[in-house]
């Protein structure tokens, strides 16, 4: 029997792109993108769940007999900081939902998205193992550290099939992330493009771990498909793509926009930046289920540039062009 893949949170910066990577690879009639409200343009199977609602996720999970969930909503770090009562009960109330409804109803296997928001002060902050000892100092990253428990608990109690990833902060032109702590990286490709100077809310080294998109859903998909015996840490993986700091993003992109200015006024996500790791050990994914990066950033400044001077300068045509900035 073929899988039916849930994604909840499809509107999302990772939920958009990940949708279209599952219907490619497992064929469209397989995959049933969700999210609060559905956009004008999505072409597909589409169901509006508030995830808040157990009982909204369970309908859909049995009207498609859905066997595999990748739950992407969520509150991030930055945002989380405006309304941290809300982020927790959204963050939290969504996840146990997810994992109540897959208990009940045979649901095979679950992906969370963990962060390296779960570090903190005692963790070392280059290459930062796995198991380094979880202090966030942020109500993401709470929610991100008690969700990665409640899988683990959810595997051993009940043998569910849950597999999660600490992504770094995600690289892509295709969509928009909204409220993180690593959104610059993402914003300060279209300012470049569109010939506009970039004022940086982080300081100017400000290290943080990185992924380039391509990378972060092939990881993602990599760990689903790999064995149950392979998984051996049913909290979450590190996994490590790059490393930069504002200053080293901006050169990159002045190599190639020798025009393109930067300036920098750090602001409370500095303090958020600067509790987390620079660098990531992902050791463990690498050796359990064979995990590799493969983007550097001078590809990904390549890439980005490239992607957003076609995105701005040439008319929406194809179903591929409407995936762009889906957000
Ligand atoms: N990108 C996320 C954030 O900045 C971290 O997982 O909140």
């Amino acid at each position: 029997m073929k899988d039916v893949f849930l994604v909840i949170g499809a509107n999302g910066q990772l939920g958009s792109i990940l949708t279209l990577s599952l219907r490619e690879q497992y064929g469209t009639k397989q995959v049933i993108a969700s999210d609060i409200t559905k956009h004008k343009t999505f072409l597909g199977t589409f169901e509006t769940i508030d995830a808040t609602d157990r009982f909204q996720i369970q309908q859909v999970v049995r009207k498609y007999k859905v066997t595999q969930i990748f739950h992407l909503a969520a509150i991030l770090s930055a945002k989380g900081e405006t309304h941290p009562l809300k982020t927790w009960e959204i963050n939290m109330t969504t996840f146990l939902n997810v994992l109540e409804v897959a208990r009940t109803n045979g649901v095979k296997k679950v992906f969370y998205p963990s962060s390296i928001a779960v570090f903190g002060s005692e963790a070392a902050q280059i290459k930062t193992p796995n198991n380094a000892c979880l202090n966030p100092n942020t109500v993401y990253g709470i929610s991100k550290v008690s969700g990665e428990i409640w899988a683990q608990y959810y595997h051993e109690k009940y043998k569910l099939d849950v597999r999660s990833i600490r992504y770094p902060g995600v690289i892509g032109h295709q969509s928009l992330p909204g409220g993180g702590t690593t959104d610059y990286a993402v914003s300060i490709f279209h300012k470049a493009v569109l010939g506009e100077p970039f004022a940086c809310y982080l300081g100017a080294n400000t290290s943080l771990p990185m992924i380039y998109i391509e990378d972060a859903i092939r990881a993602t998909l990599e760990l689903m498909e790999a064995p149950q015996e392979a998984i051996k840490i049913r909290t979450a993986y590190n996994i490590a793509g790059l490393s930069f700091s504002p200053k080293e993003v901006a050169l990159a992109i002045q190599e190639r926009i020798p025009s393109f200015k930067i300036t920098y006024a750090p602001d409370f996500r500095d303090k958020i930046a600067q509790n987390w790791p620079q660098s990531i050990d992902d050791t463990a994914a690498k050796q359990d289920w064979g995990w590799l990066p493969r983007y550097n950033l001078s590809q990904i400044t390549d890439t980005m540039l490239q992607a957003l001077t076609a995105y701005y300068t040439k008319p929406l045509k194809t179903n591929k062009d409407r995936s762009i900035l889906c957000i």
